[in-house]
This record gives structure tokens, sequence and C-alpha cells, in this order.
């Protein structure tokens, strides 16, 4: 059995007398520590699905397995990061990354000692003691990713996590999400609108067509790593996002 299974999802929204069919019949697999991105046209549902394989959503049919367990509500071992960074604003950036470790009781020293380890891989040490509202977006998404990690996931779904910052700035997390994923090898699925950053992120990309949702293809990055920004200029990195763009173009 796979990592990760996600079996013939449907959702279905019913708001008022309103409703949506988000997702048709959604099936794929994810091995254990693959990099995969979702994309597709706004409203496509992959921020439904998203949420469906972390438990925060019961789909109207199917099933998620992780690890052969079947996923019914966020188990501790998945991390989430979305465009919102979410902190609280009240709490210092140390007691934000510490917040999901709080709830569980399972503040120590060892605790403390991994989170400021992890705000030094994400380059905010020197903001331990500062509050959301000092940070930059790039540095609350860092804080957003470092949180995610405290619990030492083993899969990492993130939603657009990028998606609100400069151009600039969201080049660089993604060169450190990849370093960050290369050392500790979660598994990751994230949602993205940006096919450039899909292709050269992921180790396969699967483009998800609407009205119901649903998937419309597969495709396999075999570009080397580690990627570097020298990627951008490649003949193959220029192919491969023509390829994922005829295939979002043919449903759009
Ligand atoms: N809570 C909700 N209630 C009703 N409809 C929803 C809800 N969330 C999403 N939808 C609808 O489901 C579809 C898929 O949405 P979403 O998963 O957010 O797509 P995407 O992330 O690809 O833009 C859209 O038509 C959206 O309007
Ligand atoms: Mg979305």
């Amino acid at each position: 059995m796979s990592f990760l299974q996600v079996e013939k999802i449907t959702q279905t929204y019913i708001s008022g007398n309103r409703t949506v069919r988000a997702l048709g019949n959604i099936s794929f697999e994810v091995s254990q520590g693959e990099f995969v991105c979702l994309v597709g046209t706004s409203g496509s549902g992959k921020s439904t699905l998203l949420r469906i394989l972390g438990g925060l959503l019961t789909p109207s049919s199917g099933k998620v397995w992780l690890a052969g367990e079947l996923v019914e509500k966020p188990p501790p071992s998945i991390g989430f990061v979305f465009q919102k960074s979410n902190l609280m604003p009240w709490r210092t950036v140390m007691e934000n990354i510490l917040l999901p470790l709080e709830i569980e009781g399972r503040i120590d020293d060892a605790a403390q000692d991994h989170a400021r380890s992890l705000l030094a891989t994400v380059g905010l040490l020197d903001f331990a003691d500062a509050y959301p509202s000092h940070l930059s977006g790039g540095m609350a998404q860092r804080l957003a990713l470092a949180r995610a990690l405290i619990r030492q996931p083993q899969l990492l779904l993130l939603d657009e996590p990028f998606g609100a910052l400069d151009a600039l700035t969201r080049e660089r997390l993604n060169l450190e999400l990849l370093h960050l994923w290369q050392r500790y090898r979660q598994t990751v699925v994230m949602v993205t609108h940006s096919i450039d950053e899909a292709v050269f992120m992921a180790d396969r990309v699967l483009v998800l067509g609407g009205q119901p949702g649903h998937l419309e293809a597969q495709i396999s990055i075999d570009l080397p790593r580690p990627r570097t920004v020298d990627l951008l200029g490649e003949p193959d990195y220029g192919r491969l996002r023509l390829t994922v763009r005829r295939q979002i173009g043919e449903t759009a």
C-alpha cells in the first residue's frame, strides 16, 4: 500500500438551496518522501482536496489512507501551511512555534531546543522574542512553515503557502522549502496556481480540472535535484512547463 492513498473521493457542498459538486471522483497515490504539486484553475477543488487529505474535511464519499490508517481527523503526523500564516498576534515567535506542542502538553527542554533549531533553520532565531506584527510577509510564512514542522510530521500539506508574497521572496522560500524537504524527507503535497512553481518543486504534478473537480493528468517531473535557479533556463524545464500548461488549458 502507498504512503498516501486517495480512494474515489467526492465532495458536494450544500449551502442553503445551492449545491456545488466540488470534487467528482478522485483517486491517486503518493509515495513516501515524494513531492507532489496540485495545480488547476481557480475553483477546481484544490483546497477542498487538500483539506480532505488532512482530515480537516470529511468527504461526501471516498476514503483517504495515510501510512495504512484511515484519515478521519487531522492526525498529528500532518503539518499544514496555508496562504495566510494564521499566527497568534499576542504570542511571540517562540510561543507561536511551540503552540502545537503546548496544546498536546508536550513542552519540555527538548521541545524548546527543537523549536530553537527550527527557528535557526528558517532564519528566525534572532526574532524568537518578537511579535508577529514585526515580521515581514516572508518571515511570517517561514514561521508558519517552522510551526508546521515542529511535530516532525510525515506529511506536509501546503495550500499556496507563498502565494501572497512578492516573486523574489517566493522564489527564495521555495528554495528553502526544498532544502528542508531534502533534509527531513517528509512527503509533501503542495497546492499552487503557479505552473512555474509546480514544475520547479515537484517530482510529480497533478492537474485538476473543474466542474466537478477531477484528475485531468499526472505529469512526472524528471528534472535533476537539487534544483537551483539555473534550472529556469533549461529546455527540459520549459518543455515540462508547456506540458502542464497545455493540460490546464484544455480544462479551463
Ligand atoms: N464551504 C463551502 N461551501 C460551499 N461551496 C464551497 C465551499 N468551499 C468551496 N466551495 C466551492 O467548491 C469549489 C471548489 O473550491 P476550492 O476547493 O476552494 O477550489 P480551489 O482551491 O481550486 O480554488 C468552488 O466552486 C467553491 O466555490
Ligand atoms: Mg484554493
